[in-house]
């Protein structure tokens, strides 16, 4: 695949060239557009199998959560809860590099694999007026990290993000450098003071006016060069069983791949009866919530091969399986 170009007017897109990027979105295609920040790679947030797109063309290693994109705090306030302090940072920061961590609401539908089964929903509303543009046209929340191969550094330009990516994603909306260079600023709102997970392009200064003094981030979730790092992953209330080959009788099972012979268990799903591991990573999380419904003990899980997105998704399990801190 080589990703087809559409260049833009940075401060007038083309009405015809954003209509063809938002229908790209919406058919599930990966959509590499500048924000006032650095260039997102974009997909619709609801899809599991878009998102799944996203993290097998990166190369991340593990699923680190990713920032929902929408076009308004109107658009936003319709996936998680904004308090009081959410909205006054909203209605002076957006649109522009903030990014706010706040509670999921239970019926976002937003794929769980975009938040990495986390509880919570980072949300920004970019500033670019051709990201404003495509956000508004397809009316989408989008999914968008960095434009960048994990590990490298992330892309400001049109060219960066061809030479990182041009391979392995559909589009390129092009607009020129991006103004500041640098990713947004995160806030937690969900822990109880307001903490900065990670600096970035507004200065802490301005937002400690309205969230007092921040506290600075003991978390790694979001450290963006530390990916495998993250600690509050979404865990099942049933406990993990990996590399299974046979299923107890007060188990569910979550298969990858033909299951022949494993009989038994409370429930039972198929990450992939083809052994895809992009659908596996889609179905990831969905999976696991639903299996963790049926009330079993354990979630028996079959063997991932250890290639491509198979990395992310043993990474995932294993942490799952990890002995749990005592309550
Ligand atoms: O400026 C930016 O923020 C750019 C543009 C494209 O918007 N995006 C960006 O995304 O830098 P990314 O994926 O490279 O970094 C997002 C950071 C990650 O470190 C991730 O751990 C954190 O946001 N993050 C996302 N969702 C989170 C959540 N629910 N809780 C805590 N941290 C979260
Ligand atoms: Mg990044």
């Amino acid at each position: 695949m080589t990703a087809r170009l559409i260049s833009v007017s940075p401060s007038k897109p083309e009405a015809a060239a954003i209509k063809d990027a938002a229908a790209a979105l919406e058919a599930g295609q990966l959509v590499a557009f500048p924000t006032e920040t650095v260039y997102g790679l974009g997909a619709d947030a609801r899809s599991d199998k878009a998102v799944a797109k996203i993290f097998a063309s990166k190369g991340r290693p593990s699923f680190n959560p990713l920032i929902i994109h929408g076009a308004s705090l109107e658009q936003l306030e319709k996936y998680a809860d904004f308090n009081d302090m959410a909205r006054e940072l909203a209605l002076h920061f957006w649109p522009g590099p903030l990014t706010l961590v706040l509670p999921r609401k239970e019926d976002s539908g937003i794929s769980l694999l975009a938040s990495a089964g986390l509880p919570a929903l980072a949300l920004r509303v970019p500033s670019h007026p051709v990201a404003q543009a495509l956000l508004r046209k397809s009316g989408l929340p989008v999914a968008a990290p960095s434009a960048n191969k994990s590990g490298h550094i992330s892309a400001t330009t049109p060219q960066h993000v061809l030479d990182e990516l041009g391979d392995k994603i559909d589009v390129v909306l092009g607009a020129g450098r991006c103004t500041v260079g640098l990713e947004s600023t995160i806030i937690d709102l969900t822990t109880p003071t307001p903490t900065l997970l990670r600096p970035g392009g507004v200065p802490r200064e301005p937002i400690e006016r309205i969230t007092g003094k921040l506290a600075l981030t003991a978390s790694k979730a979001a450290r963006p060069n530390s990916p495998g790092q993250l600690e509050s992953h979404y865990a099942p209330n049933a406990a993990v069983r990996l590399n299974a080959t046979h299923v107890e009788a007060d188990e569910a099972l979550l298969a990858f791949g033909p299951d022949m012979g494993m009989k038994g268990g409370v429930a039972r799903m198929n990450l992939s009866p083809n052994g895809d591991l992009h659908e596996a990573a889609a179905n990831l999380f969905s999976m696991l919530h639903e299996l963790d419904k049926s009330g079993a003990r354990a979630i028996a899980v079959m063997p991932i091969p250890e290639e491509g997105l198979g990395l992310a998704i043993n990474d995932r399990l294993t942490r799952a399986a990890a002995p749990r801190p005592e309550a």
